[in-house]
């Protein structure tokens, strides 16, 4: 199996305003080889467990809210130290600390509504991917 993948979404608020498009051909520029997309609606009890690590904290509920909002973009991404440099691309949580450049400063409109997602790290990806895509394996 490769190991050197993550798992990225692009948010509802990227999704809704069009720019599904230029943050795909940044992925594409920067390196990055798509193994596996799929444009998905997460229903509530989806995006709970998705983020049940944030459970309890104040942004939490409306991270939620945010996340069910509209369709997104989930894909496995392939490059080598994935994580690292995948996160190095996306920029800071914080759009206003996020560094020039990132998708993040180009497409995040808050911290909440910051654009995409980047798995934090290998194990974290493979449990991410494999919430949407069952059997990784086949796309490694
Ligand atoms: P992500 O998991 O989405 O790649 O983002 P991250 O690692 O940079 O940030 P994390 O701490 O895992 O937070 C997950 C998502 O929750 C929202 N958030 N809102 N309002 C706030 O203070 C706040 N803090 C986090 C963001 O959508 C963040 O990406
Ligand atoms: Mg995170």
């Amino acid at each position: 199996m490769y190991t050197d993948f993550t798992f990225s979404i692009i948010k509802p608020n990227a999704v809704r305003t069009g720019k599904t498009g230029p943050i795909l051909a940044m992925i594409n520029e920067a390196g990055f080889e798509i193994a596996a997309m799929r444009m998905v609606r997460l229903t509530k009890p989806q995006a709970e467990s998705f983020y049940s690590v944030h459970k309890g904290k104040p942004f939490y509920e409306g991270l939620i809210d945010f996340m069910t909002s509209g369709p997104v973009v989930v894909m496995i991404l392939r490059h080598e130290n994935a994580v690292e440099q995948f996160r190095k691309l996306i920029g800071s949580t914080d759009p206003s600390k996020a560094e020039p450049g990132t998708i993040r400063k180009l497409f995040a409109v808050s911290t909440q509504m910051n654009a995409v997602h980047g798995s934090d790290s290998t194990e974290n990806a493979a449990i991410e991917a494999n919430f949407f895509f069952s059997g990784i394996e086949r796309f490694l």
